[in-house]
């Protein structure tokens, strides 16, 4: 009996602390916010979906856009009201924002703790010492362009190595689907962007750990995998003799039993290895999907972007992905209203869109960001409602396109990973308990939905296209 009241003695005293989290921004991100919620629960942390009754409130921000930035501040208008009536609610934020603008949040009057994306293995212990002496605390990096082979960023990133490595990454058992980082930060400055600025120098991790990590996770259940990083594509890890590349991450990966699909986000068109393609031909596990943004089909803006290829180089490209990977589907993103960007340069990112037919895109507004080249040297001279004009016109075109293609889906049976009932309330009423409306998803990623019972999410069905549109293909199951 010696060893063991101790433990339960401890657990007996500590006082069970809830935590609230609110999550913006990308997939990295959310994978970062499980990590850390993950950590926290060890230490005996419950989660709550109340704000209003949480001890902690922790928010994962987003710099990649201002329209993101002034949700997370709106955000925190809102919990300074809250800390009226509970002066004690720690507030802390982590991500991205965090690191761009470290003292400034830290002086906003509901923030407890900023911490950015290099520091997220310190944010428990964080926690904890603010919620015991009731200071505030900033940790970001002061120099986050550091070469990725410098003393700080080497020590920093085998701490969050073994940080990923402890809390298993984004496991979600249920839906036996998981993220796992392949690589941080970004080098590509493109000239929009924030991201290198917040995330800072690129770093590969080991395939040894990545490996690791997928086989406790395919033990575990996990069946689909998708390797996260900014440019996915320039995945280089050197051990010994051997470079790694994410032509050779994606064999070993696939080679763990267990695991059926391997996907990986997000690719850059420029420096995008045909070994690749190759690869995802010949490797029945991994998922013949590219999201492999273009921004815009005209040179000029290209240029400007210093995104490193033409319109040409890029459709080549995305040739060749077609006539090398059967059943390929295809995502981008694109910015409108780029400083400068005139009616014939968005007629160029039209006709890519038409030329390439997406499965699906992203468009967003071009939106300055503080520190970057474009803000520095460019004047954000495309007004709001001309941007918002041809986003939408955007939209048009790919919506157009996709609900064309989808109707070649109509009859087809095709396998997908359930990943649990829609969330459309009205469909899951009492009465369907039974047999709910279902969502899933192809290999190549398409939406589909069904009926069927619940039990099947995070299993594999097989279904039948009953009926096709822009988005969503609609199924029975076989
Ligand atoms: N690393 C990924 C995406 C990172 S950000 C990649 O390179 O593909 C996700 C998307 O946000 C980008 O693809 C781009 O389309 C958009 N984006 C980034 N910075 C932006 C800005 N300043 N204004 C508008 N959109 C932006
Ligand atoms: Fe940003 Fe470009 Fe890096 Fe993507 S590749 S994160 S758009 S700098
Ligand atoms: Fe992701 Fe936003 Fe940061 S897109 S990397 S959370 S700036």
């Amino acid at each position: 009996m010696s060893g063991q009241p101790h433990r339960y003695a401890r657990v007996w005293i500590m006082e069970l602390k809830k935590i609230h989290l609110k999550s913006f921004g990308c997939q990295m991100n959310k994978l970062d916010s499980s990590l850390v919620t993950a950590a926290l629960a060890e230490r005996g942390f419950v989660l709550t979906d109340k704000a209003t009754e949480a001890d902690v409130v922790l928010i994962n921000t987003c710099s990649v856009r201002e329209h993101a930035e002034q949700r997370v501040l709106s955000h925190l208008g809102h919990l300074s009201h809250l800390k009226k009536s509970r002066p004690n609610v720690l507030v802390a934020v982590i991500g991205c924002m965090a690191q761009r603008m470290g003292e400034h949040l830290l002086a906003h009057e509901a923030v407890d703790i900023v911490a950015g994306p290099g520091q997220l293995h310190d944010v428990p212990d964080l926690i904890e010492q603010a919620l015991t002496n009731r200071q505030k605390h900033l940790r970001v990096l002061d120099n986050i362009r550091q070469p990725a082979e410098s003393e700080t960023i080497r020590t920093l990133s085998d701490r969050l190595d073994k940080f990923e490595l402890a809390y298993d990454s984004d496991a979600d058992p249920i839906k036996s689907q998981a993220f796992i980082r392949a690589m941080r930060g970004c080098n590509n400055f493109c000239s929009y962007c924030i991201v290198p600025y917040v995330r800072g120098p690129e770093v590969s991790r080991s395939p040894q750990a990545i490996v690791e990590q997928t086989k406790k996770l395919a033990d575990r259940g996990i069946r689909q995998i998708t390797l996260l990083g900014q440019s996915i594509n320039a995945y280089r890890y050197t051990a010994g003799q051997k470079t790694y590349t994410l032509a050779d991450l994606l064999e070993l990966v696939s080679a763990i039993d267990g695991v059926r699909w391997v996907r990986f986000i997000t690719s850059h068109p420029g420096r995008f290895d045909p070994s690749i393609l190759q690869v995802m031909a010949a490797l029945p596990k991994v998922c013949p999907y590219l999201h492999i943004p273009a921004q815009s089909g005209s040179d000029r803006i290209l240029k400007a972007m210093h995104r490193g290829y033409t319109a040409a180089g890029y459709l080549d490209l995305i040739e060749q992905a077609k006539a090398t990977v059967p059943e390929l589907a295809l995502a981008g993103d694109f910015i409108v209203g780029f400083p400068g960007e005139t009616e014939a340069d968005f007629e160029a990112t039209e006709a890519m869109i038409r030329r390439v037919r997406y499965k699906n895109c992203f468009v967003f507004k071009y939106s300055p960001r503080p520190g970057t080249h474009a803000d520095k040297k460019l004047a954000d001279d495309i007004p709001a409602d001309v941007k918002q004009q041809r986003n939408a016109r955007l939209l048009e075109v790919i919506n157009a396109i996709a609900e064309e293609d989808n109707r070649a889906f109509l009859g087809r049976t095709l396998e997908v990973l359930v990943e649990g009932p829609s969330k459309k309330p009205h469909l899951n009423k009492a009465e369907h308990q039974d047999n709910p409306q279902l969502i899933g998803r192809t290999a190549n990623d398409y939406i589909v939905v069904f009926n069927g019972p619940q039990s099947l999410t995070g299993q594999f069905a097989t279904v039948r296209v009953t009926k096709t549109a822009a988005l969503t293909l609609f199924a029975e199951l076989t």
